[in-house]
């Protein structure tokens, strides 16, 4: 059986895939019209199946439907941008956009150090059943934007036990450490239950 991605987002497929090598992974834009799902949700976990079960009910048979919904919090902000990391500036805003925003926002406070933490959770909608998991990566935000490596906030998170901001950190150590690779190894063993699924 084959796994559906609910993502457009060509670096999410790309680390998606390589991660999960063995599976026959593609985007359901290869299946079906592209469309925009309203993450109305309250929490990553809500979103990420939000978008696995509208994909899921779109295709034209049963498939296994992954998601990824994911965003940086800083407890000092009462947890924000959170859910809202990638409309943080404004609806459509892009990366750059909410990454100015989340270090005025600490200047305006006169923060230029404090903790913070990814979330990654990814949604799982199947003919299995539903399922969610989650990854964390912990730091600390700063004032300022350093190295161009990275997307989105990583040039303001230092990582917990590093001295550089994912910004001037190369890619595979990221990975090595990432929300995201953490929640995908349980996504992984999760997959590998799916009776007849592989
Ligand atoms: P999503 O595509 O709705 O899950 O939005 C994720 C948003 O969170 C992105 O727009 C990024 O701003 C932020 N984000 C999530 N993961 C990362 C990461 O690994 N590095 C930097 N920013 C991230």
């Amino acid at each position: 059986m084959r796994i559906v991605l609910a993502s457009s987002n060509k670096g999410k497929i790309k680390e998606i895939k390589s991660f999960l090598k063995g599976w026959e992974v593609l985007s359901f834009d290869e299946l079906i019209k592209p469309f925009e799902v309203e993450e109305n949700g309250k929490s990553f976990k809500e979103n990420a199946l939000l978008k696995a079960r509208a994909i899921y009910n779109a295709l034209p048979k049963k498939e296994i439907v992954l998601s990824d919904d994911s965003g940086i919090s800083l407890p000092i902000l009462n947890n924000e941008p959170g859910i809202y990391s990638a409309r943080y500036a404004k609806i459509g805003a892009n990366d750059k956009e909410n990454l100015a925003k989340l270090i005025r926002v600490l200047k305006e406070k006169n923060i230029e150090k404090t903790p913070a933490f990814y979330t990654a959770a990814i949604g799982i909608v199947s003919p299995f059943g539903e399922f969610s998991v989650h990854g964390w990566m912990h730091g600390v935000a700063i004032d300022e934007a350093l190295g161009d490596k990275g997307f989105g906030y990583d040039p303001m998170f230092i990582p917990e036990g590093f001295n550089l901001t994912l910004g001037q950190m190369e890619e595979d150590e990221k990975i090595e450490i990432s929300h995201r690779t953490k929640a995908l190894k349980l996504a992984k063993i999760l997959l590998s239950t799916f009776k007849g699924s592989k």
